[in-house]
């Protein structure tokens, strides 16, 4: 199959490029970023444009012409930059990337678009503080695909800007299926981890994601910060288990997939930010730290200190995974330990020389 790749070079873009590629297709990869990538740019059946895709000059509907498959990953996708440019996510993560899809309705091709768990937003129970610990609440019931109400905060709290345009992209692209114009299959990821997942951050608080706030403050022996408390519960998904389900997405294997929305995620894996933090942390000391290494120092932070105005939180977010595992065949197989000493042990390698 010929797939055209939009976000090739990003983390989830990266791995998918390489599982592509290692399964004989052929691919043409976009993106303005190489570095995650760089082993595989001579691949042979590989092509790399390396292009923003909001210039003019970015061939879309030649590339969509030629493809038989379009995957689009291309998003702002981190918390900070919802905060500092929420116009451009807007433009990027709505406006682009209906311009993707519109194509795709033009010449006809499958679409496979990458949304976000963030749709559904906060928790009933996160208006009911009191409910909040309770497990068995049965407001904190799982996020699923096609039955979940998506419950997002104030205008002024500008970071749901991200899950708003993601969502508004998901109606615009269920309506063009409706009409039959169409087939498409939008994936919503809930906090993949891996690998590459981000560069560490250098003391720009707020832009890449926790994991590499946390790994740097490690490496560093400086502080990991939870942001309000760390009382926000996350459900981490290893990067391998999330490529697996997505290669069965893309072989869409008797057309389970067609003008499906699928939840990719793995619900045992929950654990507070705290929690996550010191796991990390354990983790370090036991495996990764050298003698007489100071260990970072775990303290609380205020949202609106860490991020600016206009955060805020998604309290808690469970999927509800049962349509990827009957239609797919698909479970997650990693837990949260061994996908953080995974990840962990990449990173020390990559970085721990340079930064200590
Ligand atoms: P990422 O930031 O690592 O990858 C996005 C890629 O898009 C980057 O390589 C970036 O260089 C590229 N890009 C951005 N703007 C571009 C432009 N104008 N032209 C060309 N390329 C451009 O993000 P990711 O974690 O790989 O996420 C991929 C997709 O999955 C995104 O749509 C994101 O919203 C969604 N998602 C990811 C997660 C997760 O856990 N990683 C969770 C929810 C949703
Ligand atoms: C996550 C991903 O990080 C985004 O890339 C993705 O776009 C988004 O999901 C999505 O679902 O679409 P989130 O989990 O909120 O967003 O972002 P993280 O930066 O990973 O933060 C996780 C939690 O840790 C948040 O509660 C945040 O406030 C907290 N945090 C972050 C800290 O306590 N300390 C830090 O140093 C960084």
């Amino acid at each position: 199959m010929k797939i055209l790749s939009l976000g090739a070079g990003g983390f989830i873009g990266a791995h998918l490029t390489e599982c592509l590629l290692s399964r004989g297709h052929v691919l043409v990869g976009v993106d303005t970023h190489t570095d995650k990538i760089e082993t595989l740019l001579d691949h042979e059946r590989f092509t790399f444009i390396n292009q923003d895709i909001s210039a003019p000059e970015f061939a879309m509907e030649a590339l969509v012409g030629e493809a038989d498959l379009v995957i689009d990953l291309i998003a702002y996708a981190n918390p900070g930059i919802y905060i500092q440019k929420p116009l451009d996510v807007f433009r990027l993560n709505f406006n682009e990337n209906l311009k993707i899809a519109e194509a795709c309705v033009r010449h006809q091709k499958r679409l496979i678009q990458f949304s976000s768990c963030e749709v559904y937003g906060k928790t009933a129970a996160s208006t009911h503080q009191d409910l909040l610990n309770d497990p068995e609440d049965p407001l904190l019931a799982k996020f699923s695909e096609d039955n979940s109400d998506f419950i997002l905060g104030p205008v002024q709290k500008h970071r749901w800007i991200y899950a708003c345009a993601k969502q508004l992209l998901e109606r615009v692209i269920h309506a063009y299926g409706m009409e039959g114009a169409l087939n498409y299959t939008i994936i919503r990821p809930f906090n993949f981890i891996g690998p590459k997942i981000d560069y560490l951050p250098e003391d720009t608080d707020g832009f890449p994601r926790v994991f590499s706030h946390f790994m740097e403050a490690l490496i560093k022996g400086t502080q990991m910060k939870l942001v309000d408390g760390g009382r926000q519960r996350r459900c981490y998904t290893y990067i391998d288990d999330a490529i697996d389900c997505i290669y069965r997405i893309v072989e869409n294997s008797h057309g389970a997939c067609d003008r499906q929305i699928f939840n990719i995620g793995s619900p045992e894996n929950e654990t507070t930010i705290h929690g996550l933090a010191e796991l990390m942390k354990e983790i370090y000391r036991e495996r990764f730290s050298v003698p007489g290494e100071k260990l970072a120092d775990i303290v609380d932070i205020c949202a609106e200190n860490f991020y600016g105005f206009g955060y805020e939180d998604s309290d808690r977010r469970i999927p509800d995974i049962s349509k990827a595992c009957n239609l797919l065949g698909w479970t997650p197989k990693w837990g949260l330990r061994d996908m953080l000493e995974s990840t962990m042990a990449y990173y020390v390698t990559e970085y721990a020389e340079s930064i200590r």
